[in-house]
């Protein structure tokens, strides 16, 4: 047995003739479906149903908006001045049943400044520094990476969790040893804001090259003032020695040569 029983088919049939229409699936939909934009930019946003004959329908938002154009199945507007983070809800009334859909808006800051910041920016081999970039007002900061370069080489990846809703400055900070080599390569830094899962694009942005002035480490004063010391004494010590012993050849030379004198 079927679980309509032998009424299932009359009830469906009824259904359909009697009221022709009613509970018709039908589906509201934006275009775009996902909105990131700068801040004060406007958008334009088509709402449509696939019900074929709707009642009603539009958009809801605390934003200003104003119907463009409009078909039998769709309106498109113009959404102005997005300033903040926003839902807005698409809907349509088809044979007395409401449905909607929302569309979610990103707000999004782009890094408009990449500040990269070596510290020293001489430095000795072996010598720690430290590689600091900042990007000023940047949002969502969870779409951010900053990526700390060494010619083409990636140092350091850094990703970044949102707080508040205000813009903040995102900023990543490498400790570094330095090697020879750091001299001979550029220092850089990329901001990338991945805006894909918010209905946007990649955005990059790169900081100007840096260069790292390497040299090598010379001994320390007080090392020098040592050694020239212990260089000096050694030198008069060797000196007095020779000559105590030139003198002391001489003076006996003297006194055979006086012995000599009197055996002869
Ligand atoms: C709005 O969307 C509907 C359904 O996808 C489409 O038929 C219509 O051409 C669109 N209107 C505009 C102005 O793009
Ligand atoms: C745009 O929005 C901002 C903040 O919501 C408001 O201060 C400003 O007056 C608006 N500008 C226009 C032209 O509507
Ligand atoms: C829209 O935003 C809400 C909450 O902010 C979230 O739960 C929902 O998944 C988002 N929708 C899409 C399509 O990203
Ligand atoms: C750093 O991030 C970039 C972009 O997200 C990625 O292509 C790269 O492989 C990452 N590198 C490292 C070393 O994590
Ligand atoms: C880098 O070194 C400085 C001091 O030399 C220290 O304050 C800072 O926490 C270090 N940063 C990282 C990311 O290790
Ligand atoms: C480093 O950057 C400067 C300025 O852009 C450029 O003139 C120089 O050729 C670069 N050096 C290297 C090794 O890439």
């Amino acid at each position: 047995m079927s679980p309509f029983g032998c009424w299932g088919l009359p009830a469906a049939l009824l259904a359909l003739f009697c009221c022709p229409g009613s509970g018709e699936v039908f589906e509201v939909h934006t275009y775009p479906e996902q909105l990131a934009v700068k801040p004060g930019e406007s958008q334009f946003i088509n709402c449509s149903t696939s019900c074929s004959r709707p009642e009603a329908g539009g958009l809801e938002t605390i934003l200003a908006k104003t119907l463009m154009t409009s078909g039998a199945q769709w309106k498109e507007y113009m959404v102005s001045n997005i300033s903040q983070d926003t839902i807005i809800y698409c809907y349509f009334t088809c044979f007395g049943e409401q449905r909607l859909t929302s569309l979610n808006v990103s707000v999004f800051y782009p890094p408009t400044q990449v500040l990269l910041k070596l510290q020293p920016t001489w430095v000795a081999v072996g010598r720690p520094f430290t590689i600091k970039c900042h990007v000023p007002a940047v949002k969502p900061l969870e779409s951010l990476t900053l990526m700390l370069l060494r010619g083409q080489e990636v140092l350091h990846n850094q990703t970044f969790w949102g707080t508040a809703d205000g813009t903040q400055g995102a900023t990543a900070t490498h400790n570094s040893t330095a090697h020879r080599e750091d001299g001979l390569h550029n220092f850089s830094c990329q901001a990338i804001l991945d805006l894909r899962s918010l209905g946007g694009n990649i955005i990059h942005r790169v900081s100007e090259p840096q260069m790292l002035k390497v040299y090598e480490p010379r001994p320390d004063n007080q090392m020098v003032v040592i050694i020239s010391v212990v260089s000096v004494l050694l030198f008069l010590f060797v000196t007095s020695i020779l000559l105590c012993f030139v003198l002391g050849q001489h003076w006996r030379q003297r006194r055979m040569g006086t012995y000599g004198v009197q055996g002869a």
